[in-house]
């Protein structure tokens, strides 16, 4: 299994995926400021793989100040922890992570411990979120791939495979969960203008991994879908609001919007880290703007005129009302999304909004009392023979432009 970030007594070594798929680079590095600089130039890319990276730089900047008097080493800490979280806005893994490994440091140092003893402490958890977060990548593949039927063409998004992870993938691993269990899948990937995670990275992980792929221009999606060669959409995400809006790669929105007007399911697949319960709705998520080198030029050559600019917001917002439904670790969730959401994060249920008045309220479906299919119920669907196949909601109640579009 390709496992894209590691950690040892060297410090941490990123598979640099700017240079994929010409060249497997490994880059180490030995501080978290060089870690928040390799997340800020894509190194390593994919919201659960640089919270990982993240926890490391917590855990190489507690390894640093571990001689230094417990306010000197907090200091540290702080200090990386705003240099590793700002590297990049809108995946919510990253500052997940780097406030779990600083709480967890702040903790043991509460209960008495040493400094010593808490810079391995912060080691110890930073390997924990790696170990979790594969774990939680095949627990979404056994439950996604219920949702996959056998021979199933598969399109996506991006790269949410085990380079954009700890291991094994999001919505990758849901394809490689169904392959595992003996189901012909092939992939369709979106090459992912501009930074091309689809077509270099997603192409590469699952050629070595055997699995067909396929690479399509962004712009050919609607027409496939159209003509009715693909059975089902599975992206990940990088923020999910508490009312089930997913920010994922530019372009994941508009295959939304297709996917709907062509009565095609269109899954999410992200761990419980991916979820942002301070964050209500899908507005409220920080877009992150790229540089706009990465879309004037291709390879370090430019493609448009001189003295033109280019507009690069990395993410768009997929509102909850396109989503057929979100796979987790814990189980499949689908709307009403706000109930659902709070419930598998343990929130109150009145802190979660109010089910706005759109299409995501035709989206019904079993629920057990924790608003989340487990495993059980994903595998009573798929005996029941529910192969993912869903025909869109009506339109009653939908915003007008959505009702146009798909009266
Ligand atoms: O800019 P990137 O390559 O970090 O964007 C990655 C994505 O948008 C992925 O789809 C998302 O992080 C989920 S990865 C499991």
């Amino acid at each position: 299994m390709i496992e894209p970030v590691t950690f040892g007594d060297d410090g941490v070594a990123l598979l640099d995926q700017r240079q994929l798929p010409h060249q497997e680079t490994w880059i180490e590095l030995d501080s978290p400021e060089a870690v928040a600089t390799a997340i800020r130039d894509m190194v390593v890319r994919g919201a659960p793989a640089i919270g990982v990276a993240a926890g490391f730089g917590m855990a190489l900047a507690a390894r640093a100040a571990r001689g230094l008097d417990e306010q000197a080493f907090r200091d540290r800490l702080d200090a990386a922890a705003e240099t590793l979280a700002a590297a990049r806005p809108t995946a919510v893994n990253l500052a997940w992570a780097v406030e779990r490994v600083r709480d967890t440091v702040r903790r043991t140092l509460e209960d008495g411990a040493t400094v010593a003893e808490a810079a391995e402490r912060a080691e110890r958890e930073a390997v924990a979120i790696k170990e979790e977060d594969i774990a939680a990548n095949r627990a979404m593949g056994r439950h996604g791939s219920m949702l996959v039927p056998d021979g199933a063409r598969v399109l996506t998004h991006c790269n949410a495979g085990a380079l954009a992870t700890g291991g094994y993938g999001t919505a990758l691993g849901v394809v490689r969960a169904a392959v595992e269990e003996g189901k012909k899948v092939t992939v369709l990937a979106d090459e992912t203008r501009p930074y091309l995670q689809g077509a270099r990275l997603t192409a590469w992980e699952l050629q070595k991994d055997g699995i067909p792929v396929t690479v399509i221009a962004d712009s050919m999606a609607g027409s496939l879908l159209a003509r009715g060669e693909v059975d089902l959409v599975v992206v990940g995400a990088d923020r999910i609001a508490r009312n089930g809006d997913v920010a994922n790669k530019i372009g994941t929105y508009p295959l939304a919007v297709m996917a709907r007007r062509h009565g095609v399911p269109f899954y999410v697949a992200a761990p419980l880290s991916t979820f942002d319960p301070a964050c209500a709705s899908g507005d409220l998520i920080p877009i992150e703007e790229r540089p706009s080198e990465e879309v004037t030029h291709l390879g370090g050559m430019r493609l448009v005129p001189e003295g033109v600019t280019a507009r690069h917001p990395a993410f768009d917002v997929t509102p909850a009302a396109f989503v057929t439904a979100i796979v987790t670790e814990a189980g499949i969730v689908r709307a009403p999304f706000p109930s659902g959401i709070a419930r598998l994060l343990g929130l109150e249920a009145e802190t979660a909004e109010p089910i706005p008045p759109d299409a995501s309220t035709d989206l019904s479906a079993d629920e057990d009392e924790n608003g989340a299919e487990g495993a059980d119920t994903a595998a009573v669907l798929a005996a029941a023979g529910d192969d993912g196949e869903e025909s869109p909601p009506p339109a009653d109640g939908a915003d007008p432009g959505e009702e146009e579009l798909f009266s």
